[in-house]
């Protein structure tokens, strides 16, 4: 009985914290619909940047919104990658910069 009562608490917890809107479902939230990211219809196509930067404008325009972070996750010498690099579609987002750093960023 006790086993049970833990695993459904666990079950619980775990759906608070997988339910968390991703990127996808807070640009939906905002009425993007797919077809913004997904520009040619295919979900099995790539996002890239410029598919993103079409409402982002560029990576100057980002980076100058974070330009107070330390690090800025927008302007240093990892260049301008896809920006899926780190915020994910439809999972939790990374910060690929610490695959080789530990900086004390959360990107969104
Ligand atoms: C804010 C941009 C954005 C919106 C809006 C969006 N997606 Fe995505 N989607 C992504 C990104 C980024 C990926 C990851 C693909 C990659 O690695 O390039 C992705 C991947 C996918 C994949 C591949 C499997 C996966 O989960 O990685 C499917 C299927 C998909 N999207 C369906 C949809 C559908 C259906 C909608 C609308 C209901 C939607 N997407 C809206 C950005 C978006
Ligand atoms: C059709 C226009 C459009 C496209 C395409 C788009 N966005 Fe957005 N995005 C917005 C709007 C509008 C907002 C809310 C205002 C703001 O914060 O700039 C936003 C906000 C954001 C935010 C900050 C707020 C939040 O909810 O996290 C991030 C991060 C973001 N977008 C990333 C992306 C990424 C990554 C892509 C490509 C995979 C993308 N966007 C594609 C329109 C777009
Ligand atoms: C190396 C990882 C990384 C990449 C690549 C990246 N971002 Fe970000 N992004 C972050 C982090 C980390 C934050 C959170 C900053 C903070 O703590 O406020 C962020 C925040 C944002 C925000 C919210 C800014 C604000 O405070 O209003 C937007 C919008 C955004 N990113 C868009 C983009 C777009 C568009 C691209 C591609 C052109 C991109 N990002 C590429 C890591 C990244
Ligand atoms: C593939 C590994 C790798 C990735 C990914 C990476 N870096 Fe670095 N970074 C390095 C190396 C190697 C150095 C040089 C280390 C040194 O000089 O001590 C460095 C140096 C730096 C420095 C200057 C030294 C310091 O630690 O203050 C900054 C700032 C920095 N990186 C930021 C970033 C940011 C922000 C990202 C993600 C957007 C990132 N890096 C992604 C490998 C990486």
């Amino acid at each position: 009985m006790k086993h049970l009562l833990v695993l459904v608490l666990s079950a619980l917890t775990a759906s608070v914290v997988f339910a968390q809107p991703y990127t996808a479902d807070r640009h939906l939230a905002r009425k993007v619909p797919c077809q913004a990211c997904h520009v040619t219809g295919d979900t099995s196509v790539p996002v890239r940047k410029q598919n993103c930067l079409a409402c982002h404008q560029s990576y100057e325009v980002v980076a100058q919104k974070t330009k107070d972070l330390k690090p800025n996750p927008h302007f240093n010498h990892y260049g301008e990658r896809d920006c899926s690099t780190c915020h994910s579609g439809h999972k939790p987002s990374v910060t690929s910069c610490n695959q080789c750093h530990k900086f004390d960023l959360k990107t969104p």
